[in-house]
């Protein structure tokens, strides 16, 4: 018998799995770089993480920071409700010789085997409706071994709706509270062409 309090979950998981595969088939996908973001090497720069540390890269889309992870010989998670990015992802790390995972599964119900010891969280949160931040950061909370690090891109378009949504840093020091998180880097900012940018952020798990 199903159970009637996963309901919802699911319902929602599915919804997302097909608004965001309509947006890859459709071609919709404004928000990729076609390569590794410049955020990836600023956490790189400011990261205590060494190779061989496990990283999660939720909502990664095509993902192009997970082969560069790989790269660098960390061993990587790439997990997204998409069908189509996650095929083309898996495609390109294997024709690139890489090891990683990429998972097709929704972030709001996925759990690592093994408790991550950091996760690089980019243009995913700010995918989410705001109601479903608290279930996302509590997921994150969930995933990270106590001292794993966050690499947060908190998104700011200045604006109302979306995605992406507008992750404004008040809310996101609401969200990410003191109990589960140790902020511990304000390290910059990453522009997008559009007038958007990310606030870079360094947090510990609690
Ligand atoms: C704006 S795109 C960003 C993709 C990638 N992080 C990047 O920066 O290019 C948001 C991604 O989150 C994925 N996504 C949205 N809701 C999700 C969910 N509940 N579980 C897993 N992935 C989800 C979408 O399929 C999409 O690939």
């Amino acid at each position: 018998m199903p159970n009637s309090e996963n309901a919802p979950v699911a319902s929602a998981a599915l919804d997302a799995e097909a608004d965001w595969e309509a947006r890859y088939q459709a071609g919709s996908t404004r928000w990729d770089r076609g390569g590794p973001s410049p955020s990836l090497e600023r956490w790189m720069e400011v990261t205590a993480l060494q190779p061989g540390a496990r990283i999660v890269v939720p909502g990664c889309g095509f993902g192009h920071e997970v082969p560069a992870l790989a790269g660098r010989g960390f061993h990587v998670v790439g997990l997204d409700v998409a069908p189509t990015p996650v095929r083309q992802l898996r495609r390109e790390v294997s024709q690139a010789g890489l090891e990683a995972e990429v998972v097709q599964a929704d972030m709001l119900a996925w759990q690592p085997e093994t408790p991550a010891d950091g996760v690089y969280e980019q243009t995913s949160l700010c995918a989410l409706p705001p109601d479903q931040w608290p279930a996302y950061e509590h997921q994150l909370h969930a995933w990270l071994r106590p001292g794993g690090e966050l690499f947060a891109c908190f998104m700011q378009t200045g604006r109302e709706g979306g995605p992406p949504f507008h992750c404004a840093l008040p809310d996101m020091r609401a969200l990410f509270t003191s109990d589960h998180w140790e902020w511990r880097d304000d390290v910059g900012r990453t522009d997008h062409t559009n007038g958007k940018y990310e606030q870079l952020y360094r947090l510990l798990r609690r």
